[in-house]
């Protein structure tokens, strides 16, 4: 096929050129943003009187059916079209003829495809930010279930203190608040419109892009035509928001595989969201929560690739930023794929209090409340760590734990132990004794959910 921008040359590449060339396998996704920034271009090349209204009319009409007929199926993206901008103006020809030769008046596909990946953007980005906040909304939930189930903290992934398991979900609901500002903050910087820059030097035409950018509900133009059509520090700032999600959801994950393997027992994934061996009948296996820690490779390699995409490219547009969109768009497919499994994955797993609990009267992970205690009757904290960690070695050479050592033998450590110092580590005193800002104690977790719950309505 004789190509639209044929004039210089004959415009009959080679077929291997032409393969390699073409983006339309990856961009036709963008065909309902690339329809409606014609039109609305169409419309102010009509307003403006650069084109004849009548004209202007006949391609809106034209492009309206050209979308619905996309939509319905009745028509179909040509594979061997270039990419969907030339498609969509050579499809538009062939249904209104030499009018529709008249919409690529003052425009370039530099300008147009940048117009279409901000737009198509704006709307996945809509779409990721609600299937964040489904997910958080389904960790509040089980942390408000289980505000007060006594689990064993960990550093070092070795038993430090007693934690509130609402409060250890809360903690990635947090994160996930955070990925959620980092999206929305990138959509401002986003919402700006490059239509009209043109090839990279803007035009001789009288347009108005703002007319242009507002019909499209963007809130800003770009003011310089070469930055435009030049940058994608948009779409490098969601791989980088999204980078950071995954990182999140993949820090998430290996917890869920760690707490429902035999060795912890402190959660059972349902059975919809785990897969059986081939071979080994009793397996239950996470392999979601597997895939989206695996996944999280993939979209730090999306970053990756734009970044080195981009980097030393001279203005303006150059073909490498075709490659763009088949990074972004891999990110924007895995980040919602892992979303979307998440969500019911936290709604549906069952929490193992009991489990949880025994773990956590093992360890000792009440031995700094066993400290503080002492420091409370009077002593230096330094001298009551050092009298903790001796009574910790005691109950180690006798195989019992901190709450079944008897009185006698904390005396002969200090003459300020007292039998109330068995309420002082009793487990869920510990944890609701910690009651600061941000703390584990129930009234803190209830605080951290509530006020998740609000930021989700804001
Ligand atoms: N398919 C191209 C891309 O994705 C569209 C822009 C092409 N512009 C050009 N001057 N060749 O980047």
């Amino acid at each position: 096929m004789s190509k639209l921008w044929a004039g210089r040359t004959a415009g009959e590449t080679n077929q291997i050129a032409d393969d390699f060339n073409s983006s339309i396998r990856f961009d036709c996704r963008m065909y309902r943003e690339d329809i409606k920034g014609s039109m609305a271009h169409a419309a102010m090349l009509g307003a403006k009187n650069i084109i004849s209204k009548s004209d202007a009319d006949a391609i809106i009409d034209g492009l309206q059916t050209i979308l619905d007929d996309l939509e319905s199926g009745a028509l179909e993206i040509d594979p061997t079209a270039e990419d969907i901008h030339m498609f969509v103006e050579q499809v538009l020809t062939e249904r209104i003829g030499e009018t529709g030769k008249r919409l690529h008046t003052a425009r370039s596909r530099n300008d147009q495809v940048a117009l279409d990946l901000r737009m198509y953007l704006r709307a996945e980005v809509g779409e990721i930010v609600a299937l964040t906040k489904a997910l958080i909304t389904a960790l509040a939930d089980q942390a408000e279930a289980h505000k007060a189930d006594i689990l064993p903290g960990y550093t070092h992934l070795q038993r430090a203190q007693p934690v509130t398991f609402g409060h250890h979900l809360m903690a990635y609901a947090m994160m996930l608040l955070r990925d959620v500002d980092r999206m929305q903050d990138a959509l401002i910087r986003m919402n700006v419109s490059p239509i009209g820059c043109c090839a990279l030097a803007g035009t001789t035409y009288d347009t108005d892009r703002i007319m242009e950018a507002e019909a499209l509900g963007f809130d800003a133009v770009a003011l310089n035509s070469l930055d435009g059509v030049s940058d994608r520090d948009f779409c490098v700032e969601l791989l980088s928001a999204w980078s950071i999600l995954m990182m999140h959801l993949s820090r998430l994950s290996e917890e869920l595989i760690l707490w429902s393997s035999w060795e912890f027992q402190f959660i059972s994934l349902s059975d919809d969201f785990t897969t059986g061996s081939s071979i080994m009948p009793q397996k239950k296996n996470p392999d979601m929560a597997e895939l989206c820690r695996g996944k999280t490779g993939r979209v730090y390699g999306d970053l990756m690739a734009l970044l080195t995409t981009l980097k030393g490219l001279p203005l303006a547009y150059n073909k490498d930023m075709q490659e763009d969109k088949e990074a972004v768009f891999d990110a924007v497919d895995t980040v919602k794929m892992c979303l979307k499994v998440f969500a019911p994955m936290i709604e549906t797993m069952t929490v193992k209090s009991d489990n949880m609990l025994r773990a956590a009267q093992t360890g000792f992970i009440n031995a700094t409340d066993l400290a503080d205690y002492l420091v409370k009757k009077g002593m230096p904290f330094r001298s009551a760590y050092k009298i903790s960690g001796a009574l910790v070695a005691a109950c180690i050479q006798k195989g019992v734990t901190l709450e079944e050592l008897p009185l006698e033998a904390y005396k002969a450590q200090s003459e300020l132990f007292d039998a109330d110092l068995y309420d002082e580590i009793n487990l869920a005193a510990c944890a609701e004794k910690r009651s600061s800002l941000g703390g584990t104690s129930v009234q803190s977790v209830e605080n951290q959910i509530a006020w998740v719950r609000n930021q989700l309505d804001a």
